[in-house]
């Protein structure tokens, strides 16, 4: 099933532009990354990764899951973090390389870039650094449903006791969510994910779109940040 306005097009990461039309939400809805990230050029950062961020007394090592073209990676970056970023988008990655402050990052030491995809982190052929912050801007409802559970264990594993998540989730009221690629999840199936963490932010989003020149999309977003108990025992 297609929702209103929208064509469903291939679940391939970099499915190719499908035309210099479209806004970014309908390029993310057809996986094509090159064309979503032309629109999304010269974003600020994530305000879930600001906060996440500012929340500790000093910089240190951070994953961004999902970094696209390094708009998060970028400001950890400005921000004295060490980052190791990843994505399943080669030209994701080409942009982020060709930052700036992300290139300054490469040559110093403090940013590495890997290509890697949900589905090899979730099968553990991927392994994410041990980190004290793991950012996800807008990336795991990309993650196929059959995957995920695997991907949050391979998370929750690399989040250190005392350590946070930023990042987004999407709901069963999405627009998105009868798209069989995505995972969408409840409000309490994404509590449950944070039982052995403190949530320090929780915004749930669930409205139409506002932009009234844009095709409708509804929007359903668990926006997080949540800190790991320092107490919390290593998952299994
Ligand atoms: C909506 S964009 C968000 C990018 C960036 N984090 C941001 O906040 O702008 C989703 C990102 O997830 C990546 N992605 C989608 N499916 C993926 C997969 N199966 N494995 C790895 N990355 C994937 C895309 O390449 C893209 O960079």
């Amino acid at each position: 099933m297609t929702p209103p306005h929208f064509s469903q097009q291939s679940p391939v990461p970099d499915a190719g532009s499908g035309g210099p039309t479209g806004s970014a939400p309908e390029a993310a809805q057809r996986r094509d990354w090159p064309a979503y990230f032309d629109r999304m050029e010269g974003k600020p950062p994530r305000e879930t990764l600001i906060e996440a961020s500012a929340a500790f007394d000093e910089p240190g090592f951070a994953v961004d899951l999902g970094c696209g073209a390094g708009r998060d990676t970028q400001e950890l970056l400005e921000r004295g973090w060490r980052v190791w970023a990843c994505d399943g988008s080669e030209d994701g990655l080409r942009r982020a390389r060709e930052n700036p402050v992300c290139a300054g990052g490469l040559d110093s030491g403090s940013l590495e870039l890997s290509l890697a995809s949900f589905e090899q982190i979730g099968a553990g052929e991927v392994t994410l650094p041990s980190c004290d912050l793991l950012n996800a801007s807008f990336a795991l409802p990309f993650c196929p449903p059959g995957c995920f559970e695997q991907l949050w264990k391979a998370i929750d594993v690399a989040i250190r006791p005392g350590g946070r998540f930023s990042g987004q989730f999407f709901g069963e009221r999405d627009s998105w969510a009868i798209l069989e690629d995505r995972t969408h999840l409840t409000r309490p199936e994404t509590l449950a994910l944070f039982e052995a963490y403190v949530i320090e932010h929780l915004r749930e989003e669930d409205r139409a779109s506002t932009q009234p020149d844009l095709p409708h999309k509804h929007w359903h977003v668990f926006h997080v940040v949540a800190r790991k108990r320092a107490d919390s025992h290593p998952s299994a």
